[in-house]
């Protein structure tokens, strides 16, 4: 008996491993969260660039894009950052399951909705970044002149000035671009990636 007339076809499909195998690679999701203009677009960058050099297939999901495609429906009230993410990390079960690395970039601002990220992507695939360079840092750098804004009243529920941001309580990696470079900071999340994406046969080429 199925009582809302759906069927899933998951366990028909080519499963998981099959893809993983192909592609050489264990697909995990690297979730980066901080503030807005902490480095979180920037790492998420660098690290692609890094994992493709080494022969990994990475996707990079991040705020702004997404926003304004699948999520351009939606706010910055807490429900809409709770839909922003539950759909996010949907789509990234997708990538996972094809086997793909993905990497995600959102400030995703408490432990509520980065709990509803894990929990839809399951524990073991799930690698939590901090990113956690300070407000003040964030706000002097300004890059895309919203703190200005906010602090002028022009855009509401703005985290870290007028919408909360609460810190992860046990990442898996914390990275302060104050005081790391770009390169720094790839290397600091490859030490705890690299096992877990790693398969044979990248061990006997050598990384
Ligand atoms: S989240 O809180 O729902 O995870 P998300 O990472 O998708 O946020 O989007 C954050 C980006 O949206 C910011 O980097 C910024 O460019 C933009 N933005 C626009 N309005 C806000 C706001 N009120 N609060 C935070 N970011 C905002």
């Amino acid at each position: 008996m199925n009582d809302n007339n759906i069927y899933p076809i998951f366990s028909r499909m080519q499963i998981r491993t099959d893809k993983e195998q192909l592609l050489g690679q264990h697909s995990i999701m690297i979730w980066l969260t901080g503030l807005s203009g902490s480095g979180k677009s920037t790492i998420a960058i660098a690290l692609e660039r890094e994992l493709f050099r080494l022969g990994f297939l990475c996707r990079i999901l991040d705020g702004d894009n997404i926003r304004s495609g699948i999520n351009n429906n939606l706010g910055f009230t807490e429900s809409d950052r709770i839909e922003n993410i539950r759909r996010i990390a949907e789509v990234g079960k997708l990538f996972i399951d094809s086997g793909i690395i993905t990497i995600s970039a959102f400030i995703s601002p408490n432990n509520n909705i980065r709990n509803l990220a894990r929990s839809i992507i399951g524990e073991n695939d799930f690698v939590e970044v901090f990113v956690s360079t300070p407000l003040e840092v964030c706000e002097d750098r300004d890059v895309k002149g919203l703190y200005k804004k906010a602090r002028l009243g022009e855009i509401k529920n703005f985290t870290g000035i007028s919408a909360p941001f609460e810190k992860p309580e046990n990442p898996d990696v914390e990275i302060d671009t104050t005081s790391l470079t770009v390169e720094e900071s790839v290397n600091k999340i490859m030490e705890v990636i690299l096992p877990l994406i790693s398969t044979k046969k990248n061990q006997e080429w050598g990384f």
